[in-house]
């Protein structure tokens, strides 16, 4: 069985953050999550810990053996055939940003020595989407027989629309994005 685990790399665990977070637990179960470096006490760690565990620790002292940290910035794409060995799957608990600012690199991916660095193709996921790519992937879905679209339109009323310029799957004709982030934008 694999772990996921999320290292949150954000100043607070945003709104944002929590709604992808709630996401994951709902793609890949709570008892196979891990949320670290968890330094703050609020209503939204309280709200969290119903949906993995939660670690103060960073994972970067956790000394994980057979693990893979998943870096857009990685030179080797993650492969079903590789995806089944390993026993720990890291992400970056970051928002995302254009242009990209690599901070998987420089925050995470420097500091594990130990883990192997994979990518998920060259454009950027949410961590909820990188997270349900890598779970596709462990399942026997190669990267290059999924489809995905490099931007995402969402219409907030009549007259406004926000652009998300990253990268989504599409799952029965649709892009992958969570209803409560919708519900989020337009709210917001
Ligand atoms: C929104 S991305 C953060 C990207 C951030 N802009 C950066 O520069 O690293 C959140 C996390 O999803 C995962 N991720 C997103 N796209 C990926 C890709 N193409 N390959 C591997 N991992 C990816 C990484 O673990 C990353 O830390």
């Amino acid at each position: 069985m694999s772990i996921y685990i999320i290292e949150h790399l954000e100043p607070k665990i945003w709104e944002w953050c929590l709604i992808e977070y709630k996401n994951i637990s709902k793609i890949v179960g709570k008892n196979n999550l891990w949320f670290t470096n968890i330094k703050e006490k609020s209503k939204a760690l309280k709200e969290l810990s119903k949906h993995g565990k939660i670690i103060t620790k960073s994972v970067k002292d956790l000394n994980l053996k057979n693990a893979c940290v998943l870096d857009p910035e990685a030179k080797k794409t993650l492969s079903s055939k590789e995806a089944k060995k390993f026993d720990f799957f890291i992400f970056g608990g970051i928002l995302g940003d254009y242009p990209p600012k690599k901070r998987t690199k420089s925050e995470l991916t420097t500091h594990l020595k130990k883990a192997k660095a994979r990518n998920l193709g060259k454009c950027q996921f949410s961590t909820d989407n990188a997270v349900f790519v890598t779970k596709q992937i462990i399942l026997g879905k190669e990267l290059s027989k999924m489809k995905f679209i490099n931007e995402l339109t969402i219409k907030i009323n009549d007259i406004e629309s926000t652009i998300l310029p990253f990268c989504y799957p599409i799952i029965n004709k649709k892009p992958l994005i969570s209803k409560e982030l919708i519900k989020y934008l337009k709210s917001h």
